[in-house]
């Protein structure tokens, strides 16, 4: 991940986060009321664990968040954070609880190659295999955030969550930087199967 020495690199070292990407969250959070306490959270592509940090204040001791990701995380955290090292297209059920989630979050970026459309392309994968995910493992009712690469691939990727949910929006925290092609997208209340 490029480390950008800027306000909110040193306000997460202030604050003790992983990255900087909390802040992301945290503003996306503000806006939409997305995280309560005692709520299940899955988050994908977890490493090095900032999201998880700030998820595992909001939802609290009585809630209960898992992290994958391809590398380990090695920043400490609660008794009610797990994580789990593997790839977000090998995940086999029984490593997932049986109980669906109230929130899937995804800030997973493929490798870079420079290029943009294929970098979009890559991001549109992604998120497909999150969004099949979350066709199985998050609540009716529930929502999803994931992280989006703009461009070709970003329209259909709108329509699939419109498909999906009540209401899509799209978010640029203001510590995501302007000159990246990074935005989220949020789906509201996941329709019933
Ligand atoms: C921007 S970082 C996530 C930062 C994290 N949200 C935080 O706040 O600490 C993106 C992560 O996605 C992970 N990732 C990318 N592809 C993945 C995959 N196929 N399976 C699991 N994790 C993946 C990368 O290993 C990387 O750690």
């Amino acid at each position: 991940m490029k480390k950008v020495r800027d306000h909110y690199f040193h306000r997460a070292k202030r604050e003790g986060y992983a990255a900087r990407s909390a802040f992301k969250l945290e503003e996306i959070d503000r806006r939409h009321q997305l995280l309560h306490r005692g709520m299940r959270v899955l988050d994908l592509g977890c490493s090095p664990g900032s999201w998880l940090q700030y998820a595992a204040k909001r939802i609290g001791s009585e809630g209960r968040a898992l992290g994958v990701d391809l590398q380990p995380v090695d920043v400490g955290l609660p008794k009610h954070v797990k994580t789990l090292q593997g790839d977000v297209f090998e995940l086999t059920p029984e490593q997932l609880p049986p109980e669906p989630f109230d929130l899937v979050l995804s800030d997973m970026a493929p490798r870079t190659s420079g290029i943009r459309s294929m970098d979009a392309d890559r991001s549109y994968v992604l998120n497909q295999q999150v969004l099949g995910l979350s066709a199985k493992h998050l609540r009716s009712g529930g929502n999803l955030l994931v992280k989006a690469f703009q461009g070709a691939p970003f329209e259909q990727l709108r329509k699939d969550f419109r498909g999906t949910f009540e209401e899509v929006h799209i978010c640029k925290p203001r510590s995501s930087r302007s000159e990246s092609v990074e935005v989220f997208l949020l789906g509201l209340r996941k329709h019933e199967p």
